[in-house]
C-alpha cells in the first residue's frame, strides 16, 4: 500500500459538499488539523461548489467524479453523499487507486461491503468509514467503565434507540431506496457504540418494521410517498456469549426515552443520555439501588483523521477498518431482510 512520508503529502478530495450539516467543511477541517492537505471538491450542485471555493480559495473543483478521477491528484477521497451512492462512488475511486473514507453508514448492504473490501485488497488501498462518534465522550467513558473496570459486571443486554412522534422530514433521508431505511442514520452510530462494549460474535438478527403510516399521510406528489422509510424499525441482535442488543429508531415514538443507550449487567446498569449525562445504578447494601450521575467527558472525534493520517504515514494501525465498519452494516442488512422474511436470520460475519 502506498504510504506517505508526512501527513501534508496526503492530498484530500471530498465528494459531496452538501448544505444540510456542512459536512464537507467539517471533513476538510478535520483532515487539515490532522496535517493532511485539503485539495479538491466534487459536487453536482454548482451552488455548493461556490461555497467550497469560498471556504477554500484555490481548491480544485469538479462537477463529476469522472472528471475528478481523470484530472485530480487527490490521494484520499472522502464520500459525503446520500447512502446509496457510498458503494458505487467508492468502488470507482478504489479502482482508480485512491484511498477512500466513506461517511457512515459504510455502505448499505453486506454484499456491497464485501465487494468494496475485496476491491480495496486487490488495489491495495485504504478503505475506512468516518465513525467519528467512536470517540464520543459518552461512549469512551462507558467503554472504560464497563469493559475495562467492569463496573456493571457481565453485560447481557443493550437497549438503544432514538426518535420521536411525527412525519419524517422532506429530504433524501426519508427515502428507503436512498437511505437504506430508518435504522441507517443514527442506528449505525448506536450499533457502533454497542459493539465497542459487547465483545462477542453476532449469531443472528431479528428485524421488525412498522410501515405505511406516515407514507399514507403524505400528499400525493410527495417525493418519498411510494419509497418511504419504515415508521419504526427494530433490530434485535443475538451474540454468541448470550448478550443481546435491542435497537429501535422511530417516527411513532409517543413515549419519550430517558436515554439513547443503556447497558444492563449482572452488577448494575449504565445509561447514557446525550444531553443530561450518564447514570450508573448499582445494588447498595440493602435492597435499594444506589444511583450516581455525572457529565460526559469531552468528545475526541478529531482522533479519527489523526488515526487515518498516522496509518497512511506508517505510524499506527487503522482503528476503523473496513471489517469493523462492516459489522453494523451486516446487522442492519440482516434486520432489514429479517423484517421482510418474518424470521431471524443467521449472521455470516460475527
Ligand atoms: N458522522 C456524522 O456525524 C454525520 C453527520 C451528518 C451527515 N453524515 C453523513 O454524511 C453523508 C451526507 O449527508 P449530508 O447531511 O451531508 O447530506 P446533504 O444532502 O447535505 O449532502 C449530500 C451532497 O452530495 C451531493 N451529491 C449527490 N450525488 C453526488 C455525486 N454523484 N457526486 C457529487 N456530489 C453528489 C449532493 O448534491 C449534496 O450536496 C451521509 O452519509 C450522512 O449519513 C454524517
Amino acid at each position: 500500500m502506498r504510504r506517505y512520508k508526512k501527513a501534508s503529502d496526503i492530498k484530500v478530495g471530498v465528494i459531496g459538499y452538501g448544505g444540510a450539516f456542512n459536512m464537507g467543511k467539517q471533513h476538510l477541517e478535520g483532515c487539515r488539523k490532522a496535517g493532511m492537505s485539503p485539495f479538491a471538491v466534487c459536487e453536482i450542485d454548482p451552488s455548493r461548489l461556490e461555497v467550497a471555493r469560498s471556504d477554500y480559495p484555490g481548491i480544485e473543483t469538479y462537477g463529476s467524479l469522472k472528471d475528478m478521477l481523470a484530472q485530480s491528484e487527490a490521494d484520499l477521497i472522502i464520500h459525503i453523499t446520500p447512502h446509496n451512492l457510498h458503494y458505487p462512488l467508492a468502488a470507482q475511486c478504489v479502482k482508480a487507486g485512491r484511498h477512500v473514507v466513506t461517511e457512515k453508514p459504510f455502505v448499505v448492504t453486506t454484499a456491497e461491503a464485501d465487494k468494496l473490501i475485496a476491491l480495496a485488497n486487490k488495489h491495495d488501498v485504504m478503505v475506512s468509514t468516518y465513525h467519528n462518534r467512536h470517540w464520543d465522550g459518552w461512549i469512551m467513558r462507558a467503554v472504560d467503565q464497563i469493559v475495562n473496570k467492569k463496573v456493571i459486571g457481565e453485560v447481557f443486554r443493550v437497549e438503544a434507540g432514538m426518535g420521536g412522534y411525527g412525519m419524517p422530514g422532506d429530504w433524501w433521508r426519508t427515502s428507503k431506496s436512498i437511505s437504506g431505511g430508518i435504522l441507517y442514520d443514527w442506528g449505525v452510530h448506536l450499533l457502533e457504540y454497542a459493539l465497542q462494549v459487547v465483545r462477542s460474535e453476532v449469531v443472528e438478527v431479528s428485524g421488525f418494521a412498522k410501515t405505511g403510516y406516515w407514507a399514507a399521510k403524505m400528499p400525493k406528489n410527495a417525493p418519498w410517498k411510494n419509497d418511504c422509510n419504515e415508521d419504526e424499525a427494530t433490530a434485535i441482535v443475538r451474540f454468541k456469549n448470550g448478550a443481546m442488543i435491542n435497537l429501535s429508531i422511530t417516527h411513532l415514538g409517543s413515549a419519550p426515552r430517558p436515554y439513547q443507550i443503556a447497558f444492563y449487567g449482572t452488577g448494575g446498569a449504565y445509561e447514557i443520555n446525550y444531553s443530561q449525562g450518564w447514570t450508573l445504578r448499582k445494588p447498595g447494601r440493602g435492597k435499594e439501588l444506589v444511583e450516581k450521575t455525572g457529565k460526559h467527558p469531552a468528545s475526541k472525534g478529531h482522533l479519527y483523521y489523526q488515526n487515518v493520517a498516522d496509518y497512511l504515514t506508517g505510524k499506527d494501525q487503522l482503528v476503523i477498518t473496513p471489517e469493523w465498519a462492516r459489522r453494523p452494516i451486516h446487522i442492519l442488512d440482516l434486520a432489514n431482510r429479517s423484517a421482510q422474511a418474518g424470521k431471524a436470520l443467521k449472521a455470516k460475519y460475527g
